[in-house]
């Protein structure tokens, strides 16, 4: 149970985590982090037995070191935190508890389950997972292909279902097959019924803007009109 005395760690983790993240280009910015933090606050908030502690850490850390910017080393997040709540007296439990839901949580290749060993690690990968799907979510990849110099479409390059995350993360392939190969699929891989509930909407979305792009880039809508 959340007490007055652990906001101080949950301000001082937030304080240091905008900080941090307030002038990122990737679409991993603190505006990312601050809506993962606030939809995974409200999903542990209808969820008996989740701790919001250990759920709020978690949202707050949870690209704190992502391997995708630290040469594809999986432990730098895990490490980061715990170094974090390490410098702030928090309790061991706490820590080993926030570093699992970090090494736990990012999308590794289609074919590669990500099981959550905890509750707390379920809600945070479910806020993380709704934030990359619907408006944001289309927003949120092309912010990243820009970032990565990737070109937007390229019907020439098929999508890939990765079957390991060491292929899923030395993939250069253009945003679109982004979707295909991990966007579209989120949906299915929400573990509350509440997540599965906002996704229907923003993966209709996406849906939608998908064959929309795909119809502008063949001219499909000119020709007809
Ligand atoms: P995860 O925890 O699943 O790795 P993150 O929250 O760290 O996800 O951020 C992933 C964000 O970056 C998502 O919005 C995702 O669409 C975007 N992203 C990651 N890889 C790519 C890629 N290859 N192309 C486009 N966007 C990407
Ligand atoms: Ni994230």
């Amino acid at each position: 149970m959340s007490s007055v005395s652990e906001q101080p760690l949950i301000t001082r983790t937030a304080e240091f985590i905008r900080e941090k993240f307030l002038h990122e280009g990737s679409g991993h910015d603190w505006a990312h982090i601050r809506r993962v933090w606030q939809v995974a606050r409200a999903l542990a908030h209808n969820t008996p037995g989740a701790d919001a502690l250990v759920t709020e850490l978690g949202a707050l850390l949870h690209d704190v070191a992502d391997w995708k910017f630290h040469d594809g080393d999986e432990e730098a997040g895990p490490r980061a935190a715990r170094q974090w709540l390490e410098s702030q007296q928090a309790p061991e439990a706490v820590i080993a508890r926030v570093e699992a839901i970090i090494r736990e949580i990012s999308f590794k290749g289609l074919g590669v389950a990500t099981p959550m060993s905890s509750i707390e690690g379920e809600l945070v990968q479910d806020a993380d997972r709704l934030d990359a799907i619907g408006a944001i979510g289309v927003a949120r990849a092309f912010a990243y292909g820009g970032h990565k110099g990737r070109p937007l479409h390229d019907p020439a390059v098929p999508p890939v279902e990765h079957a390991t995350f060491e292929s899923y993360k030395q993939n250069t392939a253009p945003t679109i097959n982004h979707f295909y190969e991990k966007l579209l699929h989120l949906r299915e891989r929400l573990n509350t019924p509440a997540a599965r509930r906002v996704a229907e909407e923003r993966h209709a979305f996406m849906e939608q803007f998908l064959q929309q792009f795909l119809r502008e880039w063949e001219g499909q809508d000119v020709a007809r009109s």
